[in-house]
């Protein structure tokens, strides 16, 4: 199986978890889309939707799910999104498709996230993967700067624009030991909208799709 096929099967078994008549938390990117798919084909068992993104809105819509938003509710059942990388204590870096801010949005509001990766993602130590952060845009330099001073690398994400309109700083060579200890110092930091590390809020359970099928971890 290639990497496609085994975010194939972890989004679809996340269906598995959706609770009857329920609006669901939607993600956002490529394992997500697989998700998106196979809910269309059981959109007459869900009230709809609350999306994370754009083009998460866009997929759902296509399907004629129903989009709901934070206003209209008080709680989410479950939360179904990726990762760009998992730890064993189910905390996480995201942000790689530039959505984390409605992401952690959206996940604050779940009762229960559920987390579905290729078995790629999950590693001992977060931090090779470059970790996003949502920046004001006429705050960049002075990030960069502070960033700089965490020992991390950042670089502006080219060309790119968030839903919100902000920039995406992509900080490298981060080595992540103390997760919850590094987004609580980074939400302290003037002009970032929204670090991607998910600690405080880390997935409750993660689908995991392997060769040999998908295993779900709790
Ligand atoms: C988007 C995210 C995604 O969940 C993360 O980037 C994983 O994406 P993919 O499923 O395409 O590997 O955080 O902001």
């Amino acid at each position: 199986m290639n990497q496609d096929e085994l975010k194939k099967a972890a989004a679809l078994a996340a269906l598995a978890e959706i609770e009857e008549g329920s609006i669901v938390g939607v993600g956002t990117g490529s394992t997500v889309n697989h998700f998106i798919d196979g809910l269309a084909g059981m959109r007459d068992r869900i009230r709809g939707a609350v999306s994370s993104s754009e083009a998460s809105s866009r997929r759902l819509a296509d399907h004629g799910i129903p989009l709901v938003t934070l206003d209209d509710i008080d709680h989410i059942p479950v939360y179904v999104d990726g990762a760009d990388e998992i730890d064993h204590g189910f905390c996480m870096i995201k942000g790689g498709g530039g959505a984390l801010t409605r992401e952690k949005i959206v996940a604050a509001v779940a009762r229960r996230f559920v987390c579905i990766c290729d078995a790629s993602k999950l590693v001992d130590t977060l931090g090779r993967f470059p970790l996003p952060v949502e920046v004001i845009p006429m705050a960049r330099a002075q990030v960069m700067r502070e960033l700089t001073a965490f020992g991390g690398t950042p670089k502006l994400r080219e060309g790119f624009v968030t839903d919100n309109g902000n920039l995406i700083i992509d900080v490298h060579g981060l080595a992540i030991d103390d997760p919850k200890g590094l987004e609580t110092r980074l939400n302290q930091i003037v002009g970032i909208v929204t670090n991607g590390l998910f600690a405080h809020r880390g997935a409750d359970v993660l689908l995991l799709a392997r060769a040999d099928g998908v295993t779900r971890l709790a």
